[in-house]
């Protein structure tokens, strides 16, 4: 693998689940692969799961890791291509990434949405600044469009949840993802990579959202888009739940007079369907207490899923790396 930022840069997704599942029943069995080597974790924005599993994941195959919380740690880094800097940026992007270049082997970068010019955050506006000025394979800790490290967690957790391989189960999960209720816009990052990769998965994919919500059609193609949340939720296998802000109005959003949350009620129709998060959550605001704490919740399982979905990729890189 050259790079990890979408589910394109994936040969083959049963391949790589069946070996973060590998690796879950030995995480060391690898601790010498990446000796002398170095992963920079650059998060511009901030993170609890995606930092620490990844710090796991680095360390259980044996590679030096430096993260850096550039918001809090860095230079003010400027991202204006023949930008003046005369104002209160003090460092160029395109410096920043030069510098990692001489002390990194793989540079793994958050850079969430701004929120505020839909052009700049389709168009990842910093992850292609990564991916122009790196000389190392770059991989994404959650950009503006995409958290393609989460969407293998979840690939992994489905799979271990779902038999896929018995012939007795003969037909393929319904998995729904239901937009929930939120105090304040939040990006479609965690929505749109779940909908691309469950594409490649041998799922019935389902999107559940209240008018005005539809994700970028580029990711959801042509799966099925209900905004009735109860027929949604209808004989589901599995219920992911994320919240989202308009994407036609950008960023707006729109009021939803239908309560959203998903509470054991919702649970009722469904097919005792296992509940997700990517997390953090807002609980009480897009599911309830009864939800994350009962048991149809692998929410926790999903979280601790992260470390192998992060050492399966870097395991992948640096088999091109050697
Ligand atoms: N799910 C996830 O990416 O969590 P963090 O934002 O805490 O890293």
């Amino acid at each position: 693998m050259k790079k990890f930022t979408s589910v394109s840069d994936v040969e083959n997704l049963q391949e790589i689940i069946k070996k973060a599942l590998q690796i879950k029943k030995n995480p060391l069995s690898e601790t010498e692969k990446g000796k002398g080597k170095t992963i920079g974790l650059v998060f511009l924005n901030s993170s609890l799961r995606t930092r620490l599993s990844s710090q796991i994941a680095a360390q259980n195959l044996g590679l030096n890791v430096l993260t850096l919380n550039a918001a809090q740690e860095a230079w003010n880094l400027e991202f204006a291509d023949g930008a003046v800097m005369n104002g209160d940026t003090v460092e160029h992007i395109k410096d920043a990434i030069e510098v990692l270049n001489q002390y990194c082997d793989i540079i793994a970068v958050r850079c969430f949405a701004g929120m505020k010019s839909k052009e700049d955050d389709v168009n990842e506006s910093i992850l292609s600044q990564f991916e122009q000025h790196a000389k190392v394979p770059v991989v994404s800790l959650e950009s503006a469009t995409r958290h393609p490290l989460q969407s293998l967690a979840d690939c992994i957790t489905i799979t271990e949840n779902w038999h896929f391989d018995k012939l007795s189960v003969n037909r393929k999960p319904k998995v729904v993802l239901t937009w929930a209720p939120h105090i304040k816009p939040i990006a479609h990052a965690v929505g749109n990579s779940f909908a691309e990769w469950m594409r490649e998965m041998d799922v019935e994919l389902v999107i559940a959202n209240p008018e005005g919500y539809d994700l970028d059609k580029n990711f959801t193609k042509d799966v099925k888009i209900i905004h009735n949340q109860d027929e949604a939720l209808k004989d589901a296998d599995f219920i992911y739940v994320k919240n989202w802000s308009s994407f036609d109005d950008y960023a707006a959003m729109p009021e939803v007079k239908e309560s959203w949350m998903l509470t054991n009620e919702k649970l009722e129709n469904t097919n005792q369907a296992k509940v997700m998060h990517c997390l953090p959550v807002r609980r009480n605001v897009e599911l309830s207490d009864e939800v994350m704490d009962g048991e149809n919740s692998i929410i926790y399982q999903q979280a601790k899923n992260r470390i192998f979905s992060a050492q399966a990729v870097f395991s992948e890189i640096l088999d091109e790396l050697s």
